[in-house]
């Protein structure tokens, strides 16, 4: 198929765990500054599908392109190079660190398209952790160690954690989990924020928030799209309905 402008075009994806597919045939085309959402019940293959992209499970068959690079060869610190940055569905920040640390650990050294090293001054890089830790909501927090967070606010850091590498494509793994209503209503603000000029993947359960945030929904059943368009229409969908929104 001829590639239009797609950041990230999958093709017949497969991966057999013991013989059982958790990812069966799948295709997905993300367009550069869209917010998608996967949903799909428990053990659908949604996080398998992150797992996939960025590199931590090697794919049985099929291809993932990321403007064009093909991804299923490299490796995951390679695809993090490429400009795709992961979260986990469990918050992995560094406790023991501040808020302000655990930014400043994540800004990308020695990294340079040239493969030069990268020097950046000191005061650049503390610029950037303010402007990071503030679009986060995080500014007031730079200097309280992470392990006092509370746990939207870990799960926000996180966030922060990988706009600090720049990505061109953010996967979200369950980002508003555990989160008070307030915070998935900033949640959903600051993804719209940042969707501005990246692409982000987003898997969700929590249907107030999907329909907040998504561009586009697809959902998963079994390792395999079972349907896929605008949230209007994947609602209105019997089979979705009767495979998970019915539950
Ligand atoms: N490394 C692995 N080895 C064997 N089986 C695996 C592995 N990773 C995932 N699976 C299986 O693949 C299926 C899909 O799991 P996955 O974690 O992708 O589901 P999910 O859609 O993210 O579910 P949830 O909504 O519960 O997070 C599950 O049956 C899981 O047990
Ligand atoms: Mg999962």
């Amino acid at each position: 198929m001829a590639q239009k402008d797609f950041v990230l075009t999958v093709e017949d994806l497969t991966v057999s765990f013991d013989g059982f597919k958790a990812v069966d045939g799948l295709n997905l085309y993300i367009d550069q500054n869209e917010v998608r959402v996967v949903i799909g019940p428990n053990g659908a293959g949604k996080t398998t599908v992150l797992d996939l992209i960025s590199g931590k499970t090697r794919a049985t068959s099929g291809t993932i392109k990321f403007k064009g690079l093909e991804l299923t060869q490299m490796s995951e610190h390679m695809i993090v190079r490429a400009g795709i940055g992961r979260k986990f569905q469990t918050p992995s920040i560094y406790e023991n660190l501040t808020t302000y640390e655990n930014l400043e650990v994540s800004f990308p050294r020695g990294r340079s398209v040239f493969g030069a090293i990268a020097f950046k001054c000191t005061s650049e890089v503390d610029e950037r952790i303010r402007q990071i830790a503030d679009e986060v909501f995080l500014s007031d927090m730079l200097h309280q160690t992470a392990e006092l967070l509370s746990h939207g606010q870990k799960q926000w850091l996180e966030i922060g954690m990988l706009l600090m590498q720049d990505p061109e494509l953010m996967l979200l793994d369950e980002p508003v989990a555990g989160m008070s209503v307030s915070e998935r209503e900033k949640t959903a603000e600051l993804l719209g924020r940042v969707a501005k000029n990246r692409s982000v993947v987003v898997i969700e359960h929590d249907m107030e928030f999907v329909k907040n945030i998504a561009h586009r929904v697809t959902v998963l059943h079994q390792g395999k799209v079972l349907a896929d368009g605008s949230m209007e229409s994947v609602q209105a969908n019997p089979k979705v309905i009767e495979v998970y929104l019915g539950h």
